[in-house]
């Protein structure tokens, strides 16, 4: 959307809120992203990229590599080839350079201004189940009610503290107590990269699927054949041969949770929040949308007996410490490793790899870091 396009935008949703302030440009920013479906993918193809942030240009491509030159949001970059990791190589001013594709967005053309980014946005969610209303207080009738941790469509706020949201095309009500804005929030422009970042700061975009997800051949701890036994397909392959490799040296694996649909997510991450509430349920579980068992990249593995699935004791047990060891020669990662709990946001799980590709797992194993640590971001 151009800038002047945008104004007009935010001017007709400024002739909608009328009883009610707008809230922050956050979520219009994020609603502005869905309304003009800008292309948001950086592709090998490519040649021209805008970044979306300010941004590092370094000698190699990772984080651990020197800063060749720092670019302004916006700046026009040329890719000439794309590293195995995904990080683009690029010239700029006569340097060349690499660059994470998780700040930068393909150029739409030569002629036209560079797009806006997406602004770091304010999302907001239910914390507890949540009745919306037809009017803006427990009196009115209810319309629907919201499993927590569901994202909410926020158009205007209330001087009593209610929340005008858009609700399945109608405007309904709820009430701000059980509502939390997470700021910061951004919308990933590489939800198909192996290398994606998906956290409490990056989601998934509204609606993604993976769309490679196949059926591991590995064993689970249950016999039917559900979306829980898929993956995207090199991933897949992947745990194959992870769990073959550890088979051979004396360690059985089972399989417990891979992919899951946003709707699965949904229902666990509220499940969870019914039995613990919501802050504690976000130290061990993931709002819909920011699960990487979304990306169909990660999964929960147990030892052979199927005890301890998903539980503080698989930590410390042989088939724990084989994984910490050796899962990175087959491209996976220790996602939320013990004492980087405020780097991840959650707590330690040595059950949950992600598949990242051997480079990027290797890399990350020897330093001892966190995928967001060795991408630089948060
Ligand atoms: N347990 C991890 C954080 C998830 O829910 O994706
Ligand atoms: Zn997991």
């Amino acid at each position: 959307m151009t800038e002047v396009n945008k104004q007009r935008f935010y001017k007709k949703l400024a002739v909608t809120g009328l009883a009610f302030t707008l809230v922050g440009a956050g979520t219009l920013g994020l609603h502005s992203l869905n309304f003009t479906g800008e292309p948001t993918v950086a592709s090998a193809a490519a040649e021209t990229y805008t970044t979306t942030a300010n941004l590092n240009i370094r000698s190699g491509p990772s984080t651990s590599n020197a800063i060749v030159a720092t670019v302004k949001q916006g700046t026009q970059l040329t890719s000439t080839e794309q590293a195995a990791n995904g990080w683009l190589k690029v010239s700029y001013q006569g340097k060349t350079g690499y660059v994470s594709t998780q700040y930068v967005k393909e150029s739409t053309g030569s002629s036209e201004p560079a797009p806006a980014p997406a602004p770091a946005a304010s999302v907001y969610v239910a914390t507890a189940n949540l009745n919306v209303r037809t009017t803006a207080s427990t009196s009115g009738a209810v319309m629907a009610t919201l499993k927590a941790g569901t994202q909410l469509d926020v158009t205007a706020k209330a001087a009593n503290g209610w929340l005008k949201i858009t609700y399945q095309g109608k405007a309904g009500y709820v009430s701000g107590q059980y509502v939390r804005a997470l700021a910061g929030m951004k919308v990933v422009s590489n939800p198909e990269s192996i290398q994606v970042v998906v956290n409490k700061q990056n989601k998934l975009p509204e609606n993604y699927v993976p769309k490679d997800l196949v059926y591991t051949t590995i064993p689970f701890t249950f016999k039917e054949q559900t979306e829980k036994k898929k993956m995207r397909s090199e991933a897949a392959a992947a745990i194959a041969q992870l769990f073959a490799g550890a088979k051979k040296q004396g360690v059985t694996l089972l399989g417990v949770s891979a992919y899951r649909s946003h709707a699965t997510q949904s229902a666990l991450f509220s499940s969870y929040v019914q039995r613990d509430g919501y802050d504690k349920a976000a130290t061990y579980s993931a709002l819909p949308g920011t699960s990487e068992h979304e990306t169909g990249l990660g999964i929960d593995v147990t030892k052979g007996d199927g005890t301890c699935a998903a539980q503080d004791c698989f930590g410390g047990t042989k088939e724990a410490t084989w994984l910490d060891a050796h899962a990175a020669e087959y491209g996976f990662i220790i996602r939320y490793p013990k004492g980087k709990e405020a780097v991840t946001g959650y707590k330690y799980e040595p059950w949950h790899l992600r598949y990242v590709g051997k480079p990027v797992a290797q890399a990350i194993k020897s330093k001892g870091i966190t995928l967001e640590e060795y991408y630089g971001i948060k």
